[in-house]
């Protein structure tokens, strides 16, 4: 994929009321994320190419995962977080590759609104995670050896339930908004978490 093309037409800022119907709420949050959401792909297209990008790409998502899992933990709807944490040092083992030292995770979420915005933000990690897989299998990774995350994020249901709940969960037009911000705050996570995952030495 070009890291600088593949999102330079979304727009910042849309306003989530007018464009309603079916899927209106997924466009609005993919809009609303869209400069998010290129900040870290570029973060993470080191997966793409090398065994320590991908190591470090493993390392952010490992440390955004235990942050989702800790604001997720009251959500019983929502993406196995834990599942995917767990694979993730199972792949990190295999590539002889510590996890980022844990830190201070944040508060669970309360409300349907910011408990949808994050898991949107951990849900969609799944369609890049297609395009990485892909990758890391010509780096000699897959299901069984090293790309564990990668194959259980990407074959899950995970994704088309979360747009499901997007469609059937009744949020106010304060709600909708409050619903874009979690998901900027998730991408944010993702994106001091990689940028970590990137600048710590590997233990
Ligand atoms: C190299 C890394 C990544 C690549 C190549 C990538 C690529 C993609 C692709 C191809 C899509 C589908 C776009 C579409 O159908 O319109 C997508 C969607 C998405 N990705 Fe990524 N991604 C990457 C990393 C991430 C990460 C680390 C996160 C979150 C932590 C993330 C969150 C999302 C979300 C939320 C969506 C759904 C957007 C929508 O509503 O269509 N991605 N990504």
């Amino acid at each position: 994929m070009n890291d600088s093309t593949f999102h330079s037409t979304r727009i910042a800022t849309p306003d989530p009321t007018p464009d309603a119907g079916r899927g209106a709420r997924r466009r609005y949050l993919r809009e609303a994320t869209a400069a998010a959401h290129a900040q870290v792909d570029a973060l993470a297209a080191p997966a793409l190419h090398s065994t320590d990008g991908y190591a470090a790409y493993l390392r952010g998502m490992h440390r955004f995962l235990r942050h989702g899992e800790h604001a997720l933990r009251d959500d019983q709807s929502g993406p196995d977080v834990r599942a995917r944490r767990q694979w993730i040092e199972f792949d990190l083992a295999t590539l002889g590759v510590a996890p980022l030292a844990a830190d201070e995770p944040p508060a669970p979420l309360h409300g349907d609104a910011d408990r949808l915005g994050w898991a949107y933000v951990i849900a969609g990690a799944s369609l890049g995670a297609k395009v990485i897989a892909r990758a890391v299998a010509e780096l000699g990774f897959d299901r069984h050896r090293g790309a564990r995350f990668l194959a259980g994020h990407a074959d899950g249901d995970a994704w088309p339930s979360v747009l499901h709940r997007l469609e059937d969960t009744p949020l106010t037009d304060d709600e909708l908004l409050r619903m874009g911000e979690a998901a900027r705050a998730a991408f944010a996570a993702a994106a001091d978490a990689l940028r970590h995952g990137r600048e710590e030495a590997f233990a």
